[in-house]
């Protein structure tokens, strides 16, 4: 049997239906310390040994029916870490249910977890930790089978001296342990894919802003958050009107620091946002959006392995566009599907459009470390691969009640990409009949999902509604006309002051596809747009690659104070290379910008960024 290739776990012999973390959180160390009790359960007969992931973690002893146990920790095998096999004294037959309690600690290498010092918070007061486990860093803090075919319920005592919040429900907190810490208790009764398991503790606070959700974040940057994300209730209401009711009782969000890598985690319960999404105009809800979609799309039904992720996040992308289609109307649906498309076709051009990297089901086996080959391709092919059968089956009238129907069927389960095909098929037949097969038999599956490059579509700049995308266009084509002008009175700052900021975003990926600009014109521009000046990231990430492209040199600076004051891995990644590959100076920049801000950055993003810049 086919196991998951980014595990080392013996996933086909034991299952995990359990796990209680009992940590204590060490700021000065910078370390996780306690034990874990792992319930498990044999699959068959004989099973004599246990063997689990984990990355960088100080095992200190294994304990089977309150007596230690002999372990061994093998070689590191790069990105999957180190396999910790115990060799249980029993035989166990098939369905035994046992446990093991196993001491240990994380160290300073874990790639779990970002310590932050004090000057690194808003508060500037106290320090503070976030976890990021997707794709398999859980490893990273916790000897498990860390594979998200493994679906099971936590609890957790968090010992620390702040504020501690999970992936899971609150279940008390107590002070009486040791002066200055307290103790919060956790546990989460859904169960779910290890890669889920999330924490974050320092000076934090909350608001709650409907009766199932409130955000957490630093006190200096409570009131703008709440009012940032106040639409979250409807968000949940337009998923649950689409799919099924919201299974996970509560929705919180936590706004992180600056350095959080991505822009937003599904953790269950307790959204991870990165705080560039507090804008002051509501111009980030998309992710949140996007977010709650994974309550269903990943939470609920959950990819087998990581070759199937884009089970994940196509799924999600789609369910979050039909909630901006059904909140914000479909021209703004159509638009982000634009914009997805545009990054679709950028992975496929850095990855080359031969790279197994584009693959809508890649092959992860010989080690591939899954956050090598992250990138829009499995949102974007995968959102379209959806897309397009939509289409096909005749609409949305037949294929949502499909969507939902997935969702029932497979919520709980983690699945693959053939289970998701079998059972559209047999729904299809099931509900509307051969003809319905006969459409579906007419879509190319095979190249949608194991051909390289861009997704088998024919007439691709027909596929969405321009409606809001063609003021951009034409504005762009003005600009690229003018480039050997020296006049620039036909343009003026009126020109995108009805602009939404996605609408920004697609006329500078406009420019950015046009050859670079000259100096004087982007000059001029700036003069016009005040481009430099915009505090939002999605436009301020944009320019400054348009920027960067034309070898602008007045833009350096306020490249490296945008990649330095956040940590956001779709920002800085791209701009880090652009630097790099600008003249005057550029790559020198890069490399010492990067070198003295390594710190800054989460450890994953760090190990990132110092790869696309080559330097180990
Ligand atoms: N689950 C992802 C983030 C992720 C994926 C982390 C793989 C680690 C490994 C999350 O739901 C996500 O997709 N975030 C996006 C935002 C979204 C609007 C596309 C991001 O971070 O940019
Ligand atoms: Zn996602």
């Amino acid at each position: 049997m086919k196991t998951d290739p980014s595990s080392l776990s013996n996933l086909t012999e034991i299952t995990t239906t359990h796990l209680h973390l009992n940590w204590d959180i060490s700021f000065d160390k910078k370390i996780i310390q306690g034990y874990v009790v792992l319930d498990l359960k044999t699959l068959v007969d004989n099973v004599s040994k246990v063997v689990l992931d984990t990355s960088y973690l100080d095992i200190h002893n294994v304990e089977y029916n309150n007596s230690l146990i002999q372990f061994s920790l093998a070689e590191r095998r790069k990105a999957l870490g180190s396999a910790l096999t115990i060799n249980l004294p029993d035989v166990l037959r098939a369905n035994t249910a046992f446990q093991l309690k196993i001491m240990y600690a994380t160290t300073e290498k874990c790639t779990a977890v970002q310590y932050l010092t004090p000057e690194q918070t808003l508060g500037k007061n106290h320090p503070y930790l976030f976890s990021q486990c997707q794709a398999i860093h859980a490893r990273a803090f916790i000897p498990c089978q860390d594979s998200p075919s493994i679906k099971l319920t936590y609890s957790a005592n968090v010992t620390s001296p702040l504020r501690v919040i999970m992936s899971a429900l609150e279940r008390g907190v107590s002070h009486g342990d040791r002066p200055g810490v307290s103790t919060y208790s956790f546990h989460q009764p859904t169960t779910m894919p290890t890669y889920l398991i999330a924490i974050a503790s320092g000076n934090l606070e909350s608001r709650e802003i409907s009766h199932r959700s409130k955000v957490w974040c630093e006190p200096e940057m409570i009131e703008a958050a709440a009012k940032e994300f106040e639409d979250t209730e409807k968000f949940l209401a337009a998923g649950e009107q689409l799919l099924t009711p919201y299974d996970w009782s509560r929705y919180d969000l936590l706004i992180l620091p600056p350095s959080f890598p991505y822009g937003g985690m599904e953790n269950p319960c307790l959204t991870f946002v990165t705080p560039t999404l507090v804008a002051g105009d509501k111009s980030g809800v998309h992710t949140v959006i996007h977010e709650i979609s994974h309550s269903w799309m990943g939470n609920l039904v959950t990819t087998k392995d990581w070759t199937h992720f884009w089970l994940n996040e196509g799924h999600t992308k789609f369910i979050e566009r039909k909630i901006v289609g059904r909140l914000y109307g479909e021209q703004e649906a159509q638009l982000s599907c634009i914009i997805g498309w545009k990054a679709l076709k950028e992975s496929v051009e850095l990855f080359g459009k031969d790279s197994l990297a584009t693959v809508l089901q890649p092959d992860l086996s010989n080690g591939v470390d899954p956050d090598d080959y992250f990138s829009s391709i499995p949102y974007e092919k995968g959102f379209n691969m959806l897309y397009h059968v939509e289409t096909v089956v005749g609409g949305p009238k037949i294929f949502e009640p499909f969507v939902k129907s997935y969702v029932q069927h497979f919520a709980s389960k983690s699945i693959t990409t053939d289970d998701w095909k079998n059972y559209l098929y047999e729904y299809m037949r099931r509900v509307h009949g051969q003809e319905m097969v006969n459409k579906l038999d007419s879509i190319d599956f095979d190249a949608w999902i194991h051909s390289p490059g861009m997704p088998p579509i024919q007439h691709p700049e027909t596929l969405f509604d321009t409606t809001l995308a063609d003021a951009c266009y034409s504005l762009a084509s003005r600009w690229n006309a003018s480039r050997d002008k020296t006049d620039f009175s036909d343009f003026s700052s009126k020109d995108i002051e009805s602009f939404t900021t996605a609408q920004k975003s697609v006329f500078l990926e406009r420019l950015s596809d046009q050859p670079s600009f000259p100096d004087h014109l982007l000059k001029a521009m700036d003069g016009f747009y005040h481009l430099t000046d915009v505090r939002n990231s999605e436009i301020r990430f944009r320019w400054q690659l348009v920027c960067l492209k034309g070898n602008y040199k007045p833009i350096y600076r306020h490249v490296v104070s945008f990649v330095t004051e956040q940590g956001r891995m779709k920002y800085v990644r791209p701009l880090y290379r652009q630097l790099s590959l600008a003249t005057d100076g550029g790559a020198e920049l890069a490399r010492s910008t990067f070198l003295e801000n390594k710190d800054f950055y989460h450890p994953i993003a760090s190990q990132l960024i110092a790869k696309d810049l080559g330097l180990y």
